[in-house]
């Protein structure tokens, strides 16, 4: 509940060059946020239209997932030209525009950067397959002959990420490598050419004033493909020591340290955050000040509402982060996991021995589409409300990914024939996919689109979107999207040291602690309610009476 409206800081651009260690950054997923122009299709411009939505929200810097023209084979993670805008979603001037909007609200500009691997579709790539085996083009991708007595066998049995061989032959009898799908030809990292590229991509965008990048798969960089080439399974028995022939290579903190001096060449210097699923120990390397400077934290997407998980990871990662000398980042949802509303209102995951979920038939819908069993949609948003809660009243920045201020849930039965993800076709049909949390955001309960737009949109929104709808939710202090705004304009106002100092609440199921200058953060993670720490309650995510927070909630304390 929120104890007061929220107000609105029109917000100074703040000149320190630390701004990122502790700010909420939302992610927008550019296709699905607003639609100006009735295509059914998000766009530059519709962001722009809701830069003021965004301040009222209170978020220090957007994230906007990939833009560039592309095919959309992998929702715009198949670049087809770095250096430009998709013409369905705008123009290079209407960039220009959004960032100017959002610098003068006081929101920094982080976009996304996808080094991996191009769209087939990219000049490139086109380049490559009419010059021929052995050129120049194709140096700057992964050629090479295939087996068998006639080179008509891929050259390795290594499957791709979404399914399927991760080789692709081409007309010459060629086979190319790609880590995605087949539209996703992996990068030759070795190549000077390939290098000097991307220099220019961080300094075209920084030239334009983006202030930060997010790397895409930044792990996956550099790769050691001399011959013979290992078999899938030795591949897999392999250490991800930094020597492993694809994944985490040590080699690719080369790369991030020449993009250091790029974005140290700026000011303030440009910051990047690492996607990379890289064991825990060598997070550092990729957050590091002297490589890319902070890597995100996925261990609250594979974890369960469970007080031990939360304790532990945050426990953990902090740690990790003092190693690094960065700030830890905190997500809960993003475009390619179900939404923690819905991930929380299901059974617990089933876990390997590694504690990790496991991705079997009966709980795929973990990191895919599915809602199988039932959803208690009531518990997945109380459990969601409080877990936000917890997250934003801890050290280092949190990510928020577009619609769950709104405590949307994850949209399940999309029809296969509305389906877009590859990993739905690559699997084929096993994986759903992870369109059911990209779906159009729902801005009003009436009207096409739900505000989206004024055409149908491109991902089908159910009906029961209009109860999650901004406009149904402004001004109701009960509603999560308050909770959000007032928990975002109190964090600015509470924020504080990067520390925090566990309290004994006598609950194993039950989490506190508490921040510099008096700022206490309790989570009731089990069914029973619990007595409170004494202190002025700021926010709670269900009504708090006499100093007794109920069961799966959250609540700021003021000691
Ligand atoms: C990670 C991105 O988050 C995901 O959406 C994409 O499919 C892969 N990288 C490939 O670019």
């Amino acid at each position: 509940m929120t104890t007061a409206a929220p107000s609105v800081h029109p917000r100074e651009l703040s000149d320190a060059p630390d701004w990122w260690r502790q700010a909420v950054v939302y992610q927008v997923y550019p296709r699905s946020f607003a639609d100006s122009n009735g295509d059914g299709l998000g766009d530059i411009p519709g962001i722009t239209s809701r830069v003021p939505y965004l301040a009222q929200l209170g978020v220090d810097a957007i994230w906007l997932s990939p833009f560039y023209p592309s095919a959309l084979a992998d929702g715009g993670y198949d670049v087809a030209d770095y250096r430009d805008v998709d013409p369905r979603l705008g123009s290079l001037a209407d960039m220009d525009e959004l960032i100017a909007e959002l610098h003068a609200h006081g929101i920094r500009v982080v976009v996304d950067i996808v080094p991996n691997h191009t769209s087939n579709d990219h000049a490139w790539f086109q380049e490559a397959l009419a010059a021929g085996r052995g050129s120049a083009a194709r140096d700057r991708y992964i050629f090479r002959e295939g087996t068998g007595p006639d080179g008509s066998e891929p050259p390795t049995d290594w499957q791709s990420v979404f399914g399927g061989s991760a080789w692709e032959r081409v007309a010459d009898g060629q086979w190319y490598f790609h880590n995605f799908d087949v539209s996703q030809p992996d990068l030759n990292w070795a190549n000077p050419e390939v290098r000097a590229d991307f220099v220019k991509t961080l300094r075209f965008w920084s030239d334009r004033g983006v202030d930060g990048f997010r790397i895409d798969v930044a792990h996956m960089l550099t790769k050691d493909l001399t011959e013979p080439l290992p078999s899938a399974a030795e591949l897999a028995a392999l250490p991800q020591d930094g020597n492993h022939p694809l994944l985490d290579r040590d080699d690719v903190h080369e790369v991030y340290a020449e993009w250091r001096a790029v974005f140290n060449s700026y000011d303030p210097p440009r910051t990047a955050v690492a996607e990379a699923w890289v064991h825990p120990s060598r997070v550092p390397l990729y957050a590091s000040i002297d490589s890319l400077g902070q890597a995100f934290n996925f261990d609250l997407l594979e974890a369960d509402f469970d007080a031990r998980q939360f304790r532990r990871i945050v426990t953990d990662n902090l740690a990790l982060a003092a190693r690094s000398g960065s700030s830890t980042t905190w997500v809960l949802s993003n475009h390619d996991v179900v939404r923690h509303a819905t991930r929380y209102g299901l059974p617990d995951a089933e876990r390997g021995a590694d504690g990790r979920p496991t991705l079997k038939h009966g709980n795929r819908w973990l990191l895919s589409g599915g809602t199988e069993p039932a959803l208690d949609a009531e518990r997945g948003q109380r459990r969601a409300r409080a877990a936000a809660l917890f997250v934003l009243g801890l050290p280092g920045s949190a990510y928020l990914y577009q619609g769950e201020e709104l405590g949307l849930h994850e949209v399940a039965d999309i029809p296969d024939s509305a389906r877009q993800d590859p990993t739905f076709f690559r699997s084929p049909g096993v994986d759903q996919g992870r369109d059911g949390c990209r779906v159009p955001l729902p801005w009003t309960a009436e009207g096409p689109a739900f505000g989206f737009g004024d055409a149908a949109a491109h991902l089908p929104q159910p009906d029961w979107f209009a109860a999650y709808a901004v406009d149904r939710q402004d001004g109701d202090p009960a509603s999560t999207l308050s909770m959000y705004r007032r928990a975002l304009d109190l964090r600015h106002e509470l924020q504080t040291a990067e520390q925090l100092e566990w309290l004994d609440l006598g609950r194993e199921d039950a989490v506190g602690f508490a921040r510099p200058d008096g700022w206490i953060v309790v989570t009731n993670f089990g069914t029973e309610p619990i007595a409170l720490p004494a202190g002025e309650v700021l926010l709670s995510s269900v009504p708090v009476e006499a100093g007794t927070l109920p069961g799966e909630a959250s609540v700021w304390l003021r000691a």
